[in-house]
């Protein structure tokens, strides 16, 4: 019986090995094509924000540093093991009671070690933590699972502050405060390319400079557990030179809802998106989204103001990176999809289900309301319809991070 089991143990550990590299070797593959996708620079950060020169300048002071240090302990140890080695031919060693200088040296040295690297941290924090009063703000609300992006200094012309949900416009070439919140648990503000990244904490807010000196959409991730839908909680950074930014900005300002024509899919929409559908119980969407210019004012949800110029949906669940993409037949299918039953598409989504089955909301189990697929073709229709004007629209000619050169923006 003990034979049996060693052999049993043996051939255990003998099998491991094999598994190994397979499981190694699909977890490079996901990790390969998830690199692909983001289009991230994870080894060397985007030289293009000053925030991210100033950390690369760190660690090479850093990593500078500490190779000496490396290269004298090397010595010192080697030195030591060579000088005081055994030697069988010689009378036994000296003995004596402490060194006071050896003490002094040991306990010098690794403060002097400390205290320089340190100021190597407390330099790059006087240089990036103030805010220049200046810099163009933006508040930034995490939840599960989305982000809205808020432009406290400008408030629209039909009342409230202008604010995007999941698509986060700056400015190049300045200092940008970010200051970050949550709704509800912690998520991490995470865009590598405008700098590092923060935790967005309910009930705290923190303000935090970022910058960008080149002009391009830069992909933003959650950055911290929060939940089924966390991997699904992306942005993107649109940074815009600044007079397309200071149009684009006028235009959000400006900006009211256009009013559907009596009779089309986008009125019927519009109804629908309002009131719901009381006969079936379908909740109206207006009550959890803003829709600036209409008395849609929900706060539940991100913001729609600007849906028809937006090129991502599900908090960047799906993503067109061209125009034409974002018209395309399939795309239509996942706005189609995603209005039908969210739930079902992006786990933990907050949003009802209008298929009539149940949705977790709170912690309780809700049963959605009915929609006809006809019905929510009319409010795709309304969503597309909420467009800024063309010279607003930020993602025409920006060019996106890491695309190939045929991946172009039109
Ligand atoms: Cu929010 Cu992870």
């Amino acid at each position: 019986m003990k034979l049996n089991t060693t052999k049993h143990r043996h051939s255990g550990t003998r099998r491991r090995p094999i598994t190994r590299p397979i499981a190694a070797a699909l977890l490079g593959a996901t990790l390969l094509t998830g690199c692909q996708q983001a289009n991230q620079s994870l080894f060397i950060g985007d030289m293009s924000s000053a925030y991210n020169r100033e950390i690369w300048w760190m660690s090479v002071w850093a990593i500078v540093l500490s190779i000496i240090i490396f290269v004298g302990v090397s010595y010192a140890l080697f030195y030591t093991i060579n000088k005081f080695r055994e030697d069988k031919h010689d009378a036994p060693p000296a003995q004596f009671h402490g060194n006071n200088r050896l003490e002094v040296i040991l306990v010098a040295v690794p403060v002097v070690i400390v205290f320089g690297l340190s100021i190597l941290t407390v330099r790059s924090m006087a240089i990036l933590n103030p805010t220049p009063a200046q810099a163009t703000k933006i508040d930034v609300l995490g939840k599960q699972f989305w982000w809205n992006f808020a432009y406290p200094e400008t408030t629209s012309d039909a009342g409230g502050v202008v604010t995007n949900g999941n698509e986060i416009i700056m400015p190049t070439k300045q200092p940008v405060a970010l200051t970050i919140t949550s709704g509800d648990v912690i998520h991490g503000f995470w865009a590598p390319n405008i700098g590092g990244q923060r935790a967005a904490m309910p009930a705290v807010k923190k303000t935090w400079q970022v910058d960008t000196d080149r002009a391009g959409v830069y992909q933003g991730n959650c950055s911290q557990l929060c939940g089924g839908s966390h991997a699904n909680m992306r942005y993107k950074v649109v940074a815009l030179d600044q007079d397309r930014y200071n149009t684009t900005l006028a235009a959000m300002k400006a900006y009211r809802a256009p009013e559907p024509a009596p009779g089309s899919a986008e009125a019927r929409g519009y109804a629908l998106f309002m009131q719901g559908k009381a006969s079936t119980q379908a909740v109206a969407c207006a009550a959890c989204h803003r829709v600036q210019g209409t008395p849609a004012a929900g706060a539940a949800g991100p913001d729609l103001s600007f849906f028809g110029t937006r090129r991502t949906l599900g908090a960047g669940m799906w993503e067109a990176m061209t125009a034409a993409q974002w018209t395309e037949p399939k795309a239509k299918e996942q706005l189609h999809e995603w209005i039908k039953h969210s739930p079902a598409v992006k786990p933990g989504s907050l949003m009802p289900s209008y298929d009539g089955s149940e949705y977790l909301s709170k912690g309780q189990k809700l049963k959605g309301g009915v929609l006809t697929d006809a019905e929510i073709d009319d409010i795709s229709a309304y969503l597309r319809s909420l467009k800024l004007p063309e010279e607003a629209d930020y993602w025409s000619g920006t060019p996106i991070n890491g695309a190939n050169a045929s991946g172009g923006t039109q």
